[in-house]
């Protein structure tokens, strides 16, 4: 899709997916506790959908919680883990105005019940809707994820009703928790840290990569429409010769 920004033309990435990083130094430069990091960066998260819809972007998939953040102290994880609840139970009182789409890809068996379940009315409230779909990585990793699907499909062929030959890329992705979207088309992520963290690593083969030194919680809509120039300036030859 093509967006006019400052009086020029520019392609609009269908699909941007963002680590959010930065959270707890952002607050710490702040003399704040970490866990206010978090809840500005939730805040942040909810404006920037917003911002990338208006820009026609469909489809934002958002780094929360890794697999690895459970390392982090017991204050900490409960912190994010009661911001995430609050957040979860805000949108059930805008999905409708917004024809947001809200999904979580990640482990959920780790999460509480109570998460499970706000999670699962979410998605029933929203499956009709047209507009953006977020999507949420939660106890994701991108390790864990590729290895919960070689788990199914190896069951799968072990009981008779899939043949190794039926074993392809597409079938592949279409096991993995993000079967429903295309691969992000733009990663951008803040803060300052060049890794992925276990992040899509399927799923990012061939998107562009964005980073900033900009924390998560002071990305705003300029930041994403900079990350947009950024990605119009790139030249995707995806392994051919233009
Ligand atoms: C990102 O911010 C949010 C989560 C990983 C939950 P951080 O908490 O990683 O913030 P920094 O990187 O310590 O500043
Ligand atoms: C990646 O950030 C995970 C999320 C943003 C949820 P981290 O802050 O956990 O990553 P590292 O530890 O710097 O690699
Ligand atoms: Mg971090």
């Amino acid at each position: 899709m093509e967006q006019m920004i400052d009086g020029q033309s520019y392609t609009i990435p269908e699909h941007i997916a963002i680590i959010l990083d930065g959270n707890g130094r952002w607050a710490k430069k702040r003399g704040m506790p970490r866990n206010y990091g978090h809840l500005q960066g939730a805040k942040n998260v909810e404006q920037i959908c917003q911002d990338a819809y208006d820009l026609g972007v469909k489809y934002l998939t958002v780094y929360a919680f890794s697999t690895e953040n459970w390392k982090r102290s017991e204050e900490e994880v409960a912190g994010i883990m009661n911001i995430l609840r609050q957040y979860l139970k805000s949108f059930k009182t805008h999905i409708k105005r917004d024809k947001l789409t809200v999904r979580v890809i990640g482990d959920r068996s780790k999460l509480a019940d109570d998460i499970n379940v706000l999670i699962d009315e979410l998605w029933e409230m929203s499956k009709d809707h047209n507009g953006l779909t977020l999507t949420i990585a939660l106890n994701y990793g991108s390790r864990d994820e590729i290895t919960r699907a070689v788990r199914t499909i190896a069951e799968e062929v072990g009981q008779g009703k899939l043949t190794a030959d039926a074993i392809t890329e597409e079938m592949i992705s279409s096991r993995l928790d993000t079967y429903y979207m295309p691969d992000p088309d733009l990663l951008i992520r803040t803060s300052g840290e060049i890794r992925l963290s276990n992040y899509l690593l399927w799923q990012l083969a061939y998107s562009e990569f964005y980073f900033t030194d900009i924390a998560w919680p002071d990305f705003d809509k300029e930041q994403l429409i900079e990350a947009i120039k950024y990605y119009n300036g790139r030249d995707r030859r995806y392994g051919g010769v233009k």
